[in-house]
């Protein structure tokens, strides 16, 4: 007898037969849209039109800052996404999300690229965070070892990642396209917006597909990884700093967002991002409720109960 596979990839690969036929439609319709909405990072943005001389030395650091981690942000998702690939690959998932899957990696290297050309412009990029202690928060929601580890439910993984995560960050890119001033800043955030909405779209599309067929014991856990999901990551600040436990570092970002937030290149506060963060909650809440569960009440210091 064999030992348990201790990670997907020490099983073995059975690729035959090998159907590539429409499984999951509205998924090989957003893949369908992927290919025909390419951006270049390098050419997608007028960079030359990008002046600086309206704004401070100190707005700048900070706005490097801020585009910086928003690279840092993105390539969590180059580093997950194939790992997901392997996953629907070797567990044999629709062919739609595997082909769709393929785009969706290559339009976050695409972010994470914009991100830092970004950052560069505006003095350079900045490799790591200050304060290493701080990088667990900011760089990972442990994604690439779940999708790796078949004891982990792919449902509970997308519904967590996509449809929890990846839809309060989409909530807040599109509340930063209101708010961002400069048209350069203003149009990287428009066309990034661009892809999570298809990046949402397969999440959902996945969940109402899966939903009606599995047992209240499968929802029960799927359900429990959306509220580790919001609990541990997303209210521990992992996309605004300003949910984060208090700490230097915590402050120092908080601050870098506040003046990026003024000089108009991204970012924005905790007094705008509130009602936003909070209004993605409720709505992910119902949006879920089809699938069987209600997520239940959420507390944070700084926002009380949703
Ligand atoms: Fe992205
Ligand atoms: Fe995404």
């Amino acid at each position: 007898m064999s030992a348990v596979a201790a990670s997907l990839l020490d099983q073995p690969e059975v690729r035959f037969p090998l159907d590539l036929s429409v499984r999951i439609p509205k998924i090989r319709e957003l893949y369908r849209s992927a290919i025909k909405n390419q951006w270049d990072p390098q050419t997608a943005i007028e960079w030359d039109q990008l002046d600086l001389r309206p704004f401070t030395q100190k707005q700048l650091e900070a706005a490097r800052l801020y585009w910086s981690r928003r690279a840092w942000g993105e390539y969590g998702a180059i580093s997950e996404s194939p790992a997901l690939q392997i996953r629907f690959c070797q567990e044999r998932h629709p062919p739609d999300m595997r082909f769709f899957f393929t785009i969706r990696t290559q339009e976050e290297s695409r972010h994470a690229e914009v991100c830092y050309l970004m950052a560069e412009k505006l003095g350079g990029y900045v490799k790591e965070p200050v304060q290493s202690a701080y990088q667990g928060s900011v760089s990972t929601h442990g994604v690439r070892k779940m999708a790796l580890d078949p004891a982990i439910t792919l449902e509970a993984i997308v519904a967590s990642l996509v449809c929890a995560a990846e839809e309060i960050a989409f909530d807040v890119f599109d509340h930063l396209i209101k708010i961002t001033k400069n048209p350069i800043a203003n149009k990287i955030q428009r066309l990034v917006m661009r892809d999570e909405v298809r990046h949402c779209a397969f999440g959902w599309a996945y969940m109402e597909r899966r939903a009606p067929e599995m047992s209240k014991k499968e929802l029960a856990v799927v359900e429990e990884a959306v509220v580790t999901m919001i609990e541990k990551v997303e209210l521990n600040g992992y996309h605004s700093a300003w949910l984060a436990p208090d700490s230097p570092a915590s402050r120092a970002e908080v601050e870098a967002d506040r003046l990026t937030y003024e000089a108009g290149l991204g970012a924005t506060t905790e007094e705008l991002e509130k009602p936003v963060f909070v209004a993605s909650v409720k709505r992910i809440r119902k949006q879920m409720e089809p699938w069987g569960f209600t997520l239940k009440p959420f507390f944070h210091p700084k926002l009380g109960t949703i």
